[in-house]
């Protein structure tokens, strides 16, 4: 094949690897304990589901508006004005398949080759596949446990370059569940102004909170000159298999960004961008799930402190648990793989989110709290 030497340049995801590896234990008859993968557990709200087939039994099956039905924009529109602190207008609003898409476009849109992009390390694996794709310049911020794996605006300052075109912010965060705090977010918009750089708000976790409420940095621009703020159905309405997600931005790159869409996929699917209206209105079904949530993040972080050889500190949002693991003396990856084979405990290693995961498991809580305490007894017993 004479493909394109930049598709080498695209990463895969070690989720989907581990999962492949835990299926295939489980065909040969072994019980596994599934931790590795990053989606609720819960079914989609009954509501939604009734939406969808409501729009389709009325032939909402067409093309729609590229950049989403206005119905849903507006939608949006309402619920970042309960949920952060501004009211976007609909023409910020663009509505795609997942939240993937959003990071996807609003990179290739703002980063062009040699560009800085400033992204936390661990951190969601599509960061720095992209960066890589792009050929911009990578400037992981290795995030710190003594520092609750939050990125520092001193920190940020440090990596800072004449070529420093984007920040990328995940709070709550992916894997290690840690949340930007509010003066540390507004000291990061300031940095980003004086700087002239663009902000990139990956907010996928914004529901889901246990101590302290979620910030957007939008708020400080309204997400009309820098900041470009996504979010999506996936994690926080338990839509993952829908693909329903929006960016927030200024008026003139929403408007490029749309292109991409017109080139790709034309318009994001219809009876689903109808559900997504009633799903943002649904703010029942998002508090129920978090409070479960909440349950089982104080069971596993109790539990993974029992064991020989680890240290959990409490993640404050999103549904994972990334304890340290270095005392056991395995790296993360051989610990992941002993596990899943000796103790049928799919979990991934810290290095699935970048060398700066070396020394911790990342382990998604999305399963009950009966599977979290086998899973604890499993791993207690071959750990010693
Ligand atoms: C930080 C982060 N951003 C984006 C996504 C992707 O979301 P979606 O499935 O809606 O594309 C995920 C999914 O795991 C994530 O953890």
């Amino acid at each position: 094949m004479r493909y394109a030497p930049s598709l080498d340049r695209l990463h895969s995801e070690a989720a989907f690897e581990v999962l492949a590896k835990a299926k295939a234990l489980e065909r040969k008859g072994k019980r596994i304990l599934h931790f590795e993968i990053g989606e609720p557990d819960f079914d989609t709200p009954e509501i939604v589901k009734d939406e969808a087939k409501k729009a389709l039994d009325e032939n909402f099956t067409h093309y729609v508006p590229s950049q989403g039905i206005i119905k849903l924009r507006e939608a949006v529109c309402d619920y970042i004005e309960k949920t952060r602190n501004f009211r976007p207008t609909p023409e910020q609003v663009l509505i795609f398949p997942g939240v993937k898409p959003g990071i996807f476009y609003s990179m290739l849109a703002l980063i062009n080759e040699g560009d800085d992009v400033i992204y936390p390390d661990p951190g969601f694996p599509t960061y720095s596949s992209l960066v890589d794709y792009i050929s911009a310049g990578d400037v992981p911020l290795k995030l710190l446990e003594k520092n609750e794996f939050r990125m520092t605006p001193d920190e940020i300052n440090e990596k800072l370059t004449k070529k420093t075109k984007m920040i990328i912010l995940n709070s709550p965060h992916n894997p290690t569940g840690s949340m930007l705090k509010k003066d540390e977010i507004k000291a990061i918009y300031e940095i980003a102004e004086d700087n002239n750089v663009y902000l990139l708000s990956d907010e996928v976790y914004s529901q889901m909170t246990y101590e302290q409420p979620h910030y957007s940095v939008a708020e400080y621009d309204n997400a009309s000159e820098r900041t470009i703020l996504i979010d999506g159905f996936s994690k926080s309405f338990a839509m993952t298999g829908w693909r329903l997600g929006y960016a927030i931005g200024p008026e003139e790159l929403i408007k490029k960004m749309t292109v991409f869409l017109i080139n790709s996929v034309s318009c994001t699917n219809a009876f689903i961008q109808k559900a997504g209206i009633i799903a943002l209105k649904d703010f029942d079904s998002v508090k129920k799930m978090v409070e479960k949530f909440g349950k089982r993040r104080n069971v596993i972080v109790r539990g993974l402190n029992e064991i020989n050889g680890f240290s959990c500190i409490m993640p404050m949002g999103a549904f994972y648990a990334f304890p340290n693991i270095t005392e056991t003396g395995k790296t993360s990856e051989e610990l992941a793989d002993y596990l899943l084979k000796k103790a049928g405990v799919a979990v991934l290693p810290g290095t699935a989110f970048g060398s700066g995961g070396e020394g911790y498991l990342r382990f998604s809580y999305a399963s009950s709290i009966e599977n979290i305490k086998e899973a604890i007894e499993l791993m207690k017993k071959v750990l010693g």
